[in-house]
Protein backbone atom coordinates (compact mmCIF):
# COMPACT_ATOMS: atom_id res chain seq x y z
CA UNK A 1 0.00 0.00 0.00
CA UNK A 2 1.74 3.12 -1.24
CA UNK A 3 -0.13 5.73 1.16
CA UNK A 4 -1.32 3.92 4.43
CA UNK A 5 -4.48 6.42 4.52
CA UNK A 6 -5.67 5.96 1.10
CA UNK A 7 -6.46 2.21 0.04
CA UNK A 8 -6.51 1.36 -3.56
CA UNK A 9 -9.40 -0.39 -5.02
CA UNK A 10 -9.94 -2.85 -7.82
CA UNK A 11 -13.26 -4.27 -8.94
CA UNK A 12 -14.45 -6.93 -11.11
CA UNK A 13 -17.53 -7.42 -12.28
CA UNK A 14 -19.29 -4.45 -13.37
CA UNK A 15 -22.83 -6.33 -14.41
CA UNK A 16 -25.62 -5.31 -12.29
CA UNK A 17 -24.36 -5.17 -8.66
CA UNK A 18 -20.87 -4.12 -9.85
CA UNK A 19 -22.08 -0.04 -10.33
CA UNK A 20 -23.77 0.25 -6.65
CA UNK A 21 -20.15 -0.89 -5.29
CA UNK A 22 -18.03 1.25 -7.69
CA UNK A 23 -20.50 4.09 -6.98
CA UNK A 24 -20.09 4.09 -2.97
CA UNK A 25 -16.39 3.35 -2.95
CA UNK A 26 -15.38 5.86 -5.70
CA UNK A 27 -17.27 8.80 -3.12
CA UNK A 28 -15.17 7.52 -0.44
CA UNK A 29 -11.87 10.16 0.81
CA UNK A 30 -10.39 7.18 2.39
CA UNK A 31 -9.72 4.89 -1.01
CA UNK A 32 -9.41 5.57 -4.29
CA UNK A 33 -11.46 3.43 -7.06
CA UNK A 34 -8.15 2.54 -8.84
CA UNK A 35 -9.32 -0.01 -11.78
CA UNK A 36 -12.50 -2.02 -12.58
CA UNK A 37 -12.64 -4.84 -14.66
CA UNK A 38 -15.14 -6.82 -16.56
CA UNK A 39 -14.67 -9.31 -19.26
CA UNK A 40 -17.70 -8.32 -21.19
CA UNK A 41 -16.20 -5.30 -23.67
CA UNK A 42 -19.97 -4.01 -23.46
CA UNK A 43 -19.80 -3.13 -19.40
CA UNK A 44 -15.89 -2.30 -19.95
CA UNK A 45 -17.00 -0.03 -22.38
CA UNK A 46 -20.18 1.48 -19.76
CA UNK A 47 -17.45 1.64 -16.75
CA UNK A 48 -15.33 3.65 -18.95
CA UNK A 49 -18.42 6.26 -19.65
CA UNK A 50 -19.01 6.19 -15.66
CA UNK A 51 -15.73 6.66 -14.62
CA UNK A 52 -13.62 8.84 -16.95
CA UNK A 53 -10.45 8.63 -14.06
CA UNK A 54 -10.18 5.09 -13.37
CA UNK A 55 -8.81 2.86 -15.49
CA UNK A 56 -11.06 0.11 -17.07
CA UNK A 57 -9.88 -3.39 -18.43
CA UNK A 58 -11.38 -6.61 -19.64
CA UNK A 59 -8.12 -9.00 -18.32
CA UNK A 60 -8.26 -9.92 -14.43
CA UNK A 61 -4.67 -9.97 -14.74
CA UNK A 62 -4.47 -6.13 -14.84
CA UNK A 63 -6.08 -5.47 -11.59
CA UNK A 64 -3.31 -8.30 -10.11
CA UNK A 65 -0.25 -6.92 -11.28
CA UNK A 66 -1.43 -3.17 -10.60
CA UNK A 67 0.66 -2.14 -7.30
CA UNK A 68 -1.89 -0.03 -6.90
CA UNK A 69 -4.39 -1.93 -5.89
CA UNK A 70 -3.96 -2.49 -2.66
CA UNK A 71 -7.94 -4.68 -2.50
CA UNK A 72 -9.85 -6.22 -4.86
CA UNK A 73 -14.10 -6.80 -4.71
CA UNK A 74 -15.58 -9.56 -6.53
CA UNK A 75 -18.75 -9.12 -8.03
CA UNK A 76 -19.01 -11.70 -10.70
CA UNK A 77 -21.31 -14.40 -10.73
CA UNK A 78 -20.90 -16.93 -7.67
CA UNK A 79 -19.46 -19.58 -10.14
CA UNK A 80 -16.60 -17.59 -10.42
CA UNK A 81 -15.59 -16.29 -7.18
CA UNK A 82 -13.13 -18.83 -5.65
CA UNK A 83 -10.81 -18.51 -8.98
CA UNK A 84 -10.76 -14.54 -8.86
CA UNK A 85 -10.71 -14.35 -5.12
CA UNK A 86 -8.21 -16.67 -4.30
CA UNK A 87 -5.97 -15.15 -7.15
CA UNK A 88 -6.27 -12.10 -5.61
CA UNK A 89 -5.60 -13.56 -2.28
CA UNK A 90 -2.38 -15.36 -3.85
CA UNK A 91 -1.16 -12.04 -5.93
CA UNK A 92 -0.98 -10.31 -1.82
CA UNK A 93 -4.82 -8.29 -2.33
CA UNK A 94 -7.32 -8.61 0.58
CA UNK A 95 -10.75 -9.46 -0.73
CA UNK A 96 -14.27 -8.27 -0.24
CA UNK A 97 -16.33 -10.61 -2.33
CA UNK A 98 -20.43 -10.61 -2.91
CA UNK A 99 -22.81 -13.01 -1.02
CA UNK A 100 -22.32 -16.04 -1.10
CA UNK A 101 -18.76 -16.18 -0.78
CA UNK A 102 -18.89 -19.40 -3.38
CA UNK A 103 -20.74 -22.16 -4.08
CA UNK A 104 -19.14 -24.99 -2.28
CA UNK A 105 -18.05 -26.11 1.28
CA UNK A 106 -14.73 -26.79 0.15
CA UNK A 107 -14.06 -23.62 -1.79
CA UNK A 108 -15.33 -21.13 1.02
CA UNK A 109 -12.87 -23.08 3.46
CA UNK A 110 -10.02 -23.07 0.91
CA UNK A 111 -10.52 -19.45 0.56
CA UNK A 112 -10.70 -18.68 4.63
CA UNK A 113 -7.82 -21.01 5.40
CA UNK A 114 -5.80 -19.05 2.38
CA UNK A 115 -6.53 -15.83 3.45
CA UNK A 116 -5.35 -16.62 6.79
CA UNK A 117 -2.10 -18.68 5.53
CA UNK A 118 -1.03 -15.25 3.67
CA UNK A 119 -2.55 -12.65 6.22
CA UNK A 120 -5.36 -11.02 3.62
CA UNK A 121 -8.41 -9.42 4.32
CA UNK A 122 -11.16 -11.86 3.62
CA UNK A 123 -14.54 -9.61 3.74
CA UNK A 124 -18.27 -11.23 2.24
CA UNK A 125 -20.79 -8.52 0.76
CA UNK A 126 -23.74 -9.71 3.21
CA UNK A 127 -25.26 -6.55 2.69
CA UNK A 128 -28.22 -6.00 4.83
CA UNK A 129 -25.77 -6.38 8.05
CA UNK A 130 -24.68 -3.03 7.25
CA UNK A 131 -28.76 -1.74 7.27
CA UNK A 132 -29.87 0.34 9.77
CA UNK A 133 -32.89 -1.76 10.52
CA UNK A 134 -30.56 -5.08 10.69
CA UNK A 135 -28.52 -3.34 13.10
CA UNK A 136 -31.25 -1.70 15.25
CA UNK A 137 -32.85 -5.66 15.22
CA UNK A 138 -29.85 -7.23 16.64
CA UNK A 139 -29.88 -4.40 19.39
CA UNK A 140 -33.32 -5.35 20.28
CA UNK A 141 -32.54 -8.63 20.90
CA UNK A 142 -29.41 -8.55 22.06
CA UNK A 143 -31.16 -5.97 25.17
CA UNK A 144 -33.84 -8.88 25.70
CA UNK A 145 -36.15 -6.95 24.59
CA UNK A 146 -37.95 -9.50 22.56
CA UNK A 147 -37.57 -12.39 25.30
CA UNK A 148 -36.65 -15.53 23.90
CA UNK A 149 -36.70 -16.56 20.24
CA UNK A 150 -39.30 -18.50 19.06
CA UNK A 151 -39.51 -18.25 15.45
CA UNK A 152 -38.51 -16.15 12.82
CA UNK A 153 -40.47 -16.01 9.58
CA UNK A 154 -39.33 -14.28 5.71
CA UNK A 155 -40.79 -13.60 2.27
CA UNK A 156 -38.32 -12.69 -0.30
CA UNK A 157 -40.04 -12.74 -3.10
CA UNK A 158 -40.57 -11.06 -6.77
CA UNK A 159 -40.30 -11.42 -10.61
CA UNK A 160 -36.59 -11.94 -9.92
CA UNK A 161 -33.86 -12.43 -12.66
CA UNK A 162 -33.23 -16.18 -13.08
CA UNK A 163 -29.07 -16.55 -12.49
CA UNK A 164 -27.15 -18.87 -14.77
CA UNK A 165 -25.37 -20.65 -12.45
CA UNK A 166 -27.61 -20.81 -9.05
CA UNK A 167 -30.84 -21.81 -7.85
CA UNK A 168 -33.10 -19.35 -6.04
CA UNK A 169 -31.92 -20.52 -2.34
CA UNK A 170 -28.02 -19.28 -3.27
CA UNK A 171 -29.01 -16.13 -5.06
CA UNK A 172 -31.79 -14.94 -2.27
CA UNK A 173 -31.41 -16.82 1.08
CA UNK A 174 -28.15 -15.42 1.63
CA UNK A 175 -30.06 -12.51 2.62
CA UNK A 176 -32.63 -14.36 4.96
CA UNK A 177 -30.25 -16.88 6.45
CA UNK A 178 -27.54 -14.29 7.24
CA UNK A 179 -30.15 -11.65 8.66
CA UNK A 180 -31.48 -14.70 11.10
CA UNK A 181 -27.97 -15.72 12.14
CA UNK A 182 -27.11 -11.92 12.53
CA UNK A 183 -29.96 -10.56 14.46
CA UNK A 184 -30.00 -13.67 16.80
CA UNK A 185 -26.46 -13.97 17.31
CA UNK A 186 -27.41 -18.03 17.16
CA UNK A 187 -26.56 -20.58 14.01
CA UNK A 188 -29.27 -23.15 13.06
CA UNK A 189 -28.20 -27.06 13.70
CA UNK A 190 -30.32 -28.71 10.64
CA UNK A 191 -32.56 -27.72 7.67
CA UNK A 192 -35.22 -29.25 5.37
CA UNK A 193 -35.81 -27.53 2.22
CA UNK A 194 -38.15 -27.89 -0.58
CA UNK A 195 -37.26 -27.07 -4.05
CA UNK A 196 -39.39 -26.12 -6.98
CA UNK A 197 -38.70 -25.53 -11.28
CA UNK A 198 -41.19 -23.56 -12.29
CA UNK A 199 -39.51 -24.24 -15.95
CA UNK A 200 -37.66 -27.36 -16.71
CA UNK A 201 -35.03 -26.06 -17.92
CA UNK A 202 -33.79 -23.83 -15.54
CA UNK A 203 -32.97 -23.92 -11.72
CA UNK A 204 -35.32 -24.54 -9.02
CA UNK A 205 -36.87 -20.77 -8.87
CA UNK A 206 -39.72 -21.09 -5.48
CA UNK A 207 -37.82 -22.77 -2.60
CA UNK A 208 -39.25 -23.18 1.19
CA UNK A 209 -36.26 -23.55 3.78
CA UNK A 210 -37.01 -24.60 7.09
CA UNK A 211 -34.29 -24.03 9.55
CA UNK A 212 -33.87 -25.74 13.11
CA UNK A 213 -31.92 -23.62 15.63
CA UNK A 214 -31.54 -26.35 18.51
CA UNK A 215 -33.79 -24.96 21.75
CA UNK A 216 -37.36 -24.13 20.89
CA UNK A 217 -36.46 -21.53 17.90
CA UNK A 218 -36.98 -22.36 14.24
CA UNK A 219 -36.96 -20.24 11.35
CA UNK A 220 -38.91 -20.68 7.65
CA UNK A 221 -38.07 -18.59 4.71
CA UNK A 222 -39.90 -18.42 1.45
CA UNK A 223 -37.50 -17.40 -1.70
CA UNK A 224 -39.00 -16.98 -5.16
CA UNK A 225 -37.95 -15.81 -8.41
CA UNK A 226 -41.52 -15.81 -9.91
CA UNK A 227 -43.63 -13.77 -8.08
CA UNK A 228 -46.31 -11.10 -9.19
CA UNK A 229 -45.47 -8.69 -6.57
CA UNK A 230 -42.43 -7.59 -4.29
CA UNK A 231 -42.09 -8.85 -1.11
CA UNK A 232 -39.28 -8.15 1.43
CA UNK A 233 -41.20 -9.29 4.84
CA UNK A 234 -39.46 -10.99 8.20
CA UNK A 235 -40.96 -11.53 10.99
CA UNK A 236 -38.78 -12.06 14.76
CA UNK A 237 -41.24 -13.24 17.72
CA UNK A 238 -39.89 -13.73 20.96
CA UNK A 239 -41.92 -14.40 24.25
CA UNK A 240 -41.81 -10.46 25.03
CA UNK A 241 -42.12 -9.09 21.79
CA UNK A 242 -42.13 -9.54 18.14
CA UNK A 243 -40.70 -7.69 15.26
CA UNK A 244 -41.73 -6.99 12.23
CA UNK A 245 -39.49 -5.70 9.73
CA UNK A 246 -40.77 -4.88 5.76
CA UNK A 247 -37.90 -3.78 3.63
CA UNK A 248 -40.43 -2.56 1.38
CA UNK A 249 -41.78 0.52 3.54
CA UNK A 250 -39.61 3.52 3.17
CA UNK A 251 -39.77 4.40 6.73
CA UNK A 252 -40.82 2.58 9.36
CA UNK A 253 -39.10 -0.39 8.28
CA UNK A 254 -39.47 -2.26 11.26
CA UNK A 255 -42.11 -1.94 13.74
CA UNK A 256 -41.84 -3.69 17.56
CA UNK A 257 -45.14 -5.29 18.91
CA UNK A 258 -45.93 -5.62 22.26
CA UNK A 259 -48.19 -8.61 21.34
CA UNK A 260 -47.71 -12.42 22.30
CA UNK A 261 -49.46 -14.86 24.37
CA UNK A 262 -49.15 -16.97 27.65
CA UNK A 263 -50.73 -20.27 28.33
CA UNK A 264 -51.69 -21.68 32.07
CA UNK A 265 -54.08 -23.79 32.88
CA UNK A 266 -53.59 -27.02 30.70
CA UNK A 267 -55.37 -30.47 31.59
CA UNK A 268 -53.29 -32.43 29.25
CA UNK A 269 -55.49 -35.09 28.89
CA UNK A 270 -58.65 -33.11 28.15
CA UNK A 271 -56.70 -29.97 26.33
CA UNK A 272 -60.27 -28.00 28.01
CA UNK A 273 -58.53 -26.45 30.69
CA UNK A 274 -56.38 -24.64 27.95
CA UNK A 275 -56.27 -21.14 28.76
CA UNK A 276 -54.28 -18.55 26.57
CA UNK A 277 -54.00 -15.49 27.52
CA UNK A 278 -53.05 -12.98 24.85
CA UNK A 279 -51.20 -9.49 25.34
CA UNK A 280 -52.11 -6.89 22.53
CA UNK A 281 -50.18 -4.06 23.80
CA UNK A 282 -48.34 -1.18 22.13
CA UNK A 283 -46.35 -1.12 18.77
CA UNK A 284 -43.89 1.42 17.87
CA UNK A 285 -41.55 2.14 15.16
CA UNK A 286 -38.16 2.85 16.31
CA UNK A 287 -36.00 5.73 14.32
CA UNK A 288 -33.81 3.87 11.92
CA UNK A 289 -30.25 5.15 10.57
CA UNK A 290 -30.99 5.63 6.69
CA UNK A 291 -27.50 5.73 5.72
CA UNK A 292 -26.53 3.30 2.50
CA UNK A 293 -26.07 -0.19 3.54
CA UNK A 294 -22.83 -0.25 1.20
CA UNK A 295 -21.77 3.14 2.52
CA UNK A 296 -21.13 1.66 5.59
CA UNK A 297 -19.70 -1.50 4.37
CA UNK A 298 -17.21 0.39 2.09
CA UNK A 299 -16.07 2.45 4.99
CA UNK A 300 -15.87 -0.86 7.74
CA UNK A 301 -13.91 -2.99 4.74
CA UNK A 302 -11.68 0.47 4.00
CA UNK A 303 -10.68 0.46 8.16
CA UNK A 304 -10.02 -3.19 8.07
CA UNK A 305 -7.51 -2.87 5.30
CA UNK A 306 -5.94 0.24 5.94
CA UNK A 307 -5.93 -0.86 10.24
CA UNK A 308 -5.38 -4.65 9.72
CA UNK A 309 -8.31 -5.97 11.64
CA UNK A 310 -11.11 -8.49 11.07
CA UNK A 311 -14.08 -7.59 9.37
CA UNK A 312 -17.15 -7.32 11.06
CA UNK A 313 -18.60 -9.60 8.16
CA UNK A 314 -15.60 -11.97 7.49
CA UNK A 315 -14.73 -15.14 5.57
CA UNK A 316 -15.87 -17.54 8.41
CA UNK A 317 -19.32 -16.09 8.60
CA UNK A 318 -19.35 -15.90 4.42
CA UNK A 319 -18.33 -19.87 5.05
CA UNK A 320 -21.17 -20.34 7.86
CA UNK A 321 -23.53 -19.15 5.55
CA UNK A 322 -22.05 -21.36 2.53
CA UNK A 323 -22.36 -24.30 4.85
CA UNK A 324 -26.25 -23.69 5.49
CA UNK A 325 -27.19 -23.03 1.73
CA UNK A 326 -25.33 -26.70 0.77
CA UNK A 327 -27.65 -28.00 3.38
CA UNK A 328 -30.69 -26.18 1.64
CA UNK A 329 -29.42 -28.13 -1.70
CA UNK A 330 -28.78 -31.22 -0.21
CA UNK A 331 -31.82 -31.50 1.27
CA UNK A 332 -33.53 -30.24 -1.51
CA UNK A 333 -31.99 -33.18 -3.46
CA UNK A 334 -33.37 -36.04 -0.88
CA UNK A 335 -36.60 -34.58 -1.71
CA UNK A 336 -36.89 -32.42 1.68
CA UNK A 337 -35.10 -34.83 4.21
CA UNK A 338 -33.87 -33.10 6.93
CA UNK A 339 -30.11 -32.60 7.01
CA UNK A 340 -27.32 -31.70 9.30
CA UNK A 341 -25.61 -28.54 9.07
CA UNK A 342 -21.79 -29.03 8.76
N1 LIG B 1 -25.37 -7.92 -2.02
C1 LIG B 1 -26.46 -7.86 -2.74
O1 LIG B 1 -27.53 -7.41 -2.30
C2 LIG B 1 -26.41 -8.36 -4.15
C3 LIG B 1 -27.40 -8.02 -5.07
C4 LIG B 1 -27.27 -8.52 -6.37
C5 LIG B 1 -26.22 -9.35 -6.69
N2 LIG B 1 -25.31 -9.67 -5.75
C6 LIG B 1 -24.19 -10.56 -6.06
O2 LIG B 1 -23.30 -9.88 -6.94
C7 LIG B 1 -22.67 -10.82 -7.80
C8 LIG B 1 -22.89 -10.37 -9.22
O3 LIG B 1 -24.25 -10.40 -9.52
P1 LIG B 1 -24.85 -9.53 -10.71
O4 LIG B 1 -26.31 -9.66 -10.60
O5 LIG B 1 -24.21 -8.19 -10.75
O6 LIG B 1 -24.32 -10.38 -11.98
P2 LIG B 1 -24.24 -9.89 -13.48
O7 LIG B 1 -24.22 -11.13 -14.31
O8 LIG B 1 -25.24 -8.83 -13.75
O9 LIG B 1 -22.82 -9.19 -13.58
C9 LIG B 1 -21.62 -9.88 -13.44
C10 LIG B 1 -20.55 -9.21 -14.30
O10 LIG B 1 -19.32 -9.90 -14.08
C11 LIG B 1 -18.63 -10.03 -15.32
N3 LIG B 1 -17.74 -11.19 -15.22
C12 LIG B 1 -18.07 -12.49 -15.03
N4 LIG B 1 -16.96 -13.26 -14.94
C13 LIG B 1 -15.92 -12.42 -15.05
C14 LIG B 1 -14.50 -12.61 -15.03
N5 LIG B 1 -13.97 -13.83 -14.87
N6 LIG B 1 -13.70 -11.53 -15.19
C15 LIG B 1 -14.23 -10.30 -15.37
N7 LIG B 1 -15.57 -10.05 -15.41
C16 LIG B 1 -16.38 -11.10 -15.24
C17 LIG B 1 -19.75 -10.21 -16.34
O11 LIG B 1 -19.31 -9.84 -17.65
C18 LIG B 1 -20.84 -9.30 -15.80
O12 LIG B 1 -20.79 -8.00 -16.37
C19 LIG B 1 -23.29 -12.18 -7.47
O13 LIG B 1 -22.44 -12.85 -6.59
C20 LIG B 1 -24.58 -11.84 -6.76
O14 LIG B 1 -24.97 -12.83 -5.83
C21 LIG B 1 -25.38 -9.18 -4.51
Amino acid sequence: MTDKRIVGIGLVGYGYWGPNLARNFSRRRDCRLVQICDRSTTRAELARQHYPNTSVTTEYEDLLNDPAVDAIIVATPVDAHFHLASQALDAGKDVLVEKPLTSTIAEAEALVALARRRGRILAVDHTFLFTGAVLRMRELVAAGELGDIIYMDSVRVNLGLFQHDVNVIWDLAPHDLSIFQYVCGTRPVAVRAMGHRTHSDLHESVAYVHLEYGGAAVAHCHVNWVSPVKLRLSMIAGTRKMIVFDDMEHSEKIKVYDKGISVRDIDRDTYNQVRVDYRTGDMWAPKLGMREALDLEAEEFIASVRDRHQPRVDGEFGLDIVRQLAACQRSIELGGERVEIA
